[in-house]
């Protein structure tokens, strides 16, 4: 569904991705993984198309996507959750909905019940304003915000980050859910939680990718177990 091949990308003089692959099938769960700096978010960008590859190429669903505009990309059906959950804070949560279903026009009364269904404490809220929620409730949003749009591919930039075990606990569930009707690429630095979720994973260092397999390849990888999972190598 998504293959990027040869993917370089530079900020200036510094060369965040030097040249990498790797692939998305349809229906599947895949993580890229990797510490601070490692290039996981200069990924999802240029996928998303904020910001051009200097070489390489994006495919989608067979469409050659690289350079594209994000509007172009987005109603191409890919969606990203950014780094941060940036939210619109000065809008309500049903105002941040609205605006995630736009290219659709308003959003469908399903759509709204499927966030509430993954989501519940959004109905609660649809009137608060998306700054005053806390930081699990805006991730919360930030995802279903995301989805208003019937993605066919959802990109989530470190959705754990900052948040509470039990939060993260309840959004990834969630996710899994999300994980049996969409396609999914999840950027996360928490290792073991990723590979608790995904079918297959890449883990970038420096702009290159180092390991790549299944979950249970990974999972049992001595080097990822020691560089990542905290086990004795
Ligand atoms: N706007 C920018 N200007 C210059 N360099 C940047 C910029 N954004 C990222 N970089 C550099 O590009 C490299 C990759 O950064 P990127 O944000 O993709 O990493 P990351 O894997 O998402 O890290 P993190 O886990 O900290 O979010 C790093 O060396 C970073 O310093
Ligand atoms: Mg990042």
């Amino acid at each position: 569904m998504l293959e990027v091949s040869g993917l370089s990308v530079a900020y200036g003089r510094i060369r965040a991705l030097d040249g990498i692959d790797f692939h998305v099938g349809l229906g599947e769960c895949v993580a890229l993984l990797g510490s601070n700096g490692a290039g996981k978010t200069t990924s999802l960008r240029t996928i998303s198309g904020l910001l051009r590859p200097l070489a390489g190429h994006i495919r989608f669903e067979g469409h050659d996507i690289g350079g594209l505009p994000p509007h172009r990309i987005v109603a191409r059906g890919i969606a990203q959750v950014p780094e941060g959950r940036r939210i619109f804070p000065e809008l309500t949560v049903r105002e941040n909905l609205t605006v995630g279903g736009y290219i659709h026009g308003r959003p469908a009364a399903a759509d709204l019940e499927h966030a509430f269904a993954l989501f519940p404490v959004l109905r609660e809220r649809l009137g608060q304003i998306g700054g005053t929620l806390s930081g699990g409730e805006q991730q919360m949003l930030a995802v279903a915000r995301a989805l208003m749009g019937r993605p066919r591919l959802l990109m989530l930039d470190e959705p754990s980050l900052g948040l509470a075990p039990l939060v993260v606990e309840q959004l990834y569930e969630a996710i899994a859910r999300i994980k049996s009707e969409t396609t999914i690429l999840l950027v996360e630095q928490n290792v073991h939680l990723a590979l608790g979720l995904v079918d297959r994973a890449y883990v970038l260092r420096h702009g290159h990718i180092v390991r790549e397999g299944t979950r249970e390849n990974l999972l049992h990888d001595d080097w990822i177990r020691g560089a990542y999972l905290g086990a004795p190598t």
